[in-house]
């Protein structure tokens, strides 16, 4: 699957999705069909940008904005079902089956126990866990057709670590090393692999609203004493997309500076 994935295509000046519904193509490419969701900004945005620069043919979902050029922009909300079901069809139809899923999408709403509203919960788990099933699950159809796929969950380190405050996010990202590591066992005689990789502290609109205090907490735990940045993770998104990742399935890969060492 992945042995075409170091011819480059051109994709520089295909046009971005302007617009909901329709997809727009992405011009030209020789690459396997790689799905970004969350493509539009912060981590994702920088995933479907490495992928296609690898020679990936890419296509990366938005709720807003919009993505990087070269990449086939779909509009999807992945707690909705339908609107999930109607993206992949329009990947499909552009680019053609996909074959690299990384499901990226996630949101926060961080509050302490006590506090957190049956909403904060729901948000989370919804959009982490369940509109990662949505699209695991939809992928799934035709990469067994294939008999051949690579899906890459993004969790995080608190899912492993823990986090104060967090116990809606850390729960939804520890489910994911739970799905990817079933999904592994379920689909690995079928020639698909399934990875989690967790950022640590990532330098993106997650983490921008953090106080000062807050931040400089954290990078005193983290060994390397630095934020992360999406290129980092992006790294090892191409690495389990790629060639090099051919015989890994139910990793946990950590890009976290060593934060979560040991977990
Ligand atoms: N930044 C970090 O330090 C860090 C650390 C560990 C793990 N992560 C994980 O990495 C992933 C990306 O994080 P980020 O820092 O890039 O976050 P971000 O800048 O807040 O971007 C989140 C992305 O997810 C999309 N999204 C959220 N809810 C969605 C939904 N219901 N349907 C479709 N798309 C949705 C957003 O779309 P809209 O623009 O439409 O909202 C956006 O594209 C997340 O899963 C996050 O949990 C981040």
């Amino acid at each position: 699957m992945t042995d075409s994935a170091d011819t480059t295509p051109d994709l520089s000046d295909a046009p971005t999705s302007p617009d909901a519904a329709a997809a727009t193509p992405a011009g030209p490419g020789q690459g396997p069909v790689a799905l970004v969701t969350g493509a539009n900004r912060g981590i994702g945005r920088v995933i479907a940008q490495r992928l296609a620069a690898d020679g990936f043919r890419v296509a990366g979902t938005h709720r807003s904005g919009d993505v990087p050029p070269g990449v086939l922009g779909v509009r999807a909300d992945v707690t909705d079902v339908e609107q999930v079901d109607a993206a992949y069809k329009a990947v499909e139809a552009e680019l053609g089956p996909v074959e690299v899923l990384v499901a990226n999408a996630g949101v926060t709403r961080d509050t302490l126990i006590m506090r957190m509203s049956e909403e904060d919960w729901d948000t989370v788990l919804e959009t982490n866990l369940t509109g990662t099933f949505h699209v695991v699950k939809r992928a799934a159809r035709g990469m067994v057709r294939a008999r051949s796929g690579r899906i890459v969950l993004i969790s995080s380190v608190v899912g492993q670590l823990g986090s104060a405050g967090q116990v809606n996010y850390a729960t939804s990202k520890a489910g994911l090393v739970g799905m990817a590591r079933s999904l592994a066992r379920e689909l690995g005689g079928r020639g698909i692999t399934a990875n989690v990789v967790a950022p640590g502290f990532i330098e993106t609109d997650m983490t921008a609203d953090l106080d000062e205090k807050t931040v400089a907490g954290y990078q005193a735990q983290i060994p390397l004493g630095r934020m992360g940045s999406s290129e980092d993770v992006a790294a090892a998104v191409a690495f389990l997309a790629g060639p090099g990742g051919a015989y890994v399935t139910g990793a946990l890969i950590p890009v976290d500076g060593g934060l979560g060492m040991g977990h």
